[in-house]
């Protein structure tokens, strides 16, 4: 299958390429796609060199699917460009997330919503991929009211320019700013640009994606996003209300046998999810799961996710190979 990576040169573009290799996608040829500036770059993939070439070329190289990662304004200008061309569109970016005439997908959750009509599909925000994994069997089966999330996340969420802005700091270098504020030995609780209600666009994302993913808008959701000095992962505090009772012990079982998840739970021996042992992995980890002791059938977790691979990179894969599999590429 012919395969275009539209942000090849990027953090998120990368993380694609080591993924399809991983994976064993069936790529016969690969287009690696950047802007103007990275055009004929070599791209190494499975041991052959690839060219990078511009969006407007790739679609006349006439790839069967595109993997895109390379901002909103890219998305939304050659998207609809690729898919009259025939061309099927998983995008990263959040540029048809909330279009109600797009699919949202992660395939653990809600990938039996697409169709073969589907030729430009979202892949949701990376803090949202990861807390809905962790919440759908346990909607499933206690069905839930009300979710509260705190989020602590990498600086590799912002892209290369953040983590070179860390590493400068770190290294007390001068150099081009990702964020307003230093990032190093700091805590920013701002992520994305402020919307009118005072709450930024991050958090209105993790509302509105979690609603459409799980398919339905009762869960009511809040959520405060903070970017913190760290690479490798996007760690999550989640407490959520239930219409039902739970056991813990039950709800741990749920956890443990949900696809993608893994529970690393055990404080007596010191083991809970850190984005350290998150890096590189595409499942999500949950530990610190108790009882919230304030208030009634509500339950505490503690999330964390690589949020270059469940978060973006290999969700998209993911998708594209739900696609290959019902022959809808
Ligand atoms: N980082 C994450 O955790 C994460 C998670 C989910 C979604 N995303 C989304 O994924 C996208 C990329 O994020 P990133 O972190 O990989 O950013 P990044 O490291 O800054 O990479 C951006 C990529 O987009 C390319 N690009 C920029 N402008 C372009 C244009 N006009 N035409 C063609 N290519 C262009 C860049 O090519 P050049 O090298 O030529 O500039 C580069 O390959 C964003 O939409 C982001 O919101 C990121």
């Amino acid at each position: 299958m012919k395969v275009a990576v539209v942000g090849a040169t990027g953090l998120v573009g990368s993380e694609i390429l080591t993924v399809l290799a991983e994976r064993n996608f069936p790529v016969t040829e690969l287009i690696p796609v950047a802007s103007e500036k990275s055009k004929g770059k070599e791209i190494e993939f499975k041991g052959k060199k690839y060219k990078v070439v511009t969006p407007a070329e790739a679609i006349a190289m006439k790839p069967q699917v595109a993997l895109f990662s390379a901002g909103g304004d890219t998305s939304t200008e050659f998207a609809p460009l690729y898919a009259e061309a025939g061309i099927t569109v998983v995008d990263n970016s959040s540029a048809w997330r909330m279009d109600p005439t797009k699919k949202l997908v992660v395939p653990e959750v809600n990938g039996d919503v697409l169709t073969i009509e589907d030729k430009i599909i979202a892949n949701p925000n990376c803090s949202t991929i990861q807390m809905v994994v962790v919440l759908k069997p346990l909607h499933q089966q206690y069905k839930i009211k009300r979710v509260v999330v705190s989020t602590y996340q990498s600086v590799t969420g912002t892209g290369v320019k953040a983590v070179t802005q860390l590493m400068d700091e770190r290294a007390g270098k001068e150099g081009e700013k990702a964020y307003p504020y230093p990032i190093d030995l700091n805590v920013i609780p701002h992520i994305d640009v402020f919307q009118e209600n005072g709450y930024t666009k991050e958090e209105m994302k993790m509302i509105k994606e979690t609603n459409k993913i799980m398919g339905d808008d009762s869960i009511r959701v809040t959520a405060t996003t903070v970017r913190i000095p760290v690479m490798g992962g996007h760690s999550e505090s989640v407490n959520i209300e239930f219409e039902h009772d739970f056991d813990v012990a039950h709800v741990r079982r749920l956890l443990a046998e949900q696809e993608g998840v893994i529970v690393v739970d055990d404080p007596a021996n010191l083991k809970y999810p850190m984005p350290k042992d998150a890096h590189g992995k595409d499942e999500v980890l949950v530990g610190r799961i108790r009882r919230d002791e304030s208030q009634d059938k509500t339950l505490n977790l503690w999330v964390v996710a690589d949020n270059l691979r469940k978060g973006a990179a290999t969700n998209a894969v993911q998708i594209a190979e739900l696609l290959n599999k019902r022959g809808m590429i």
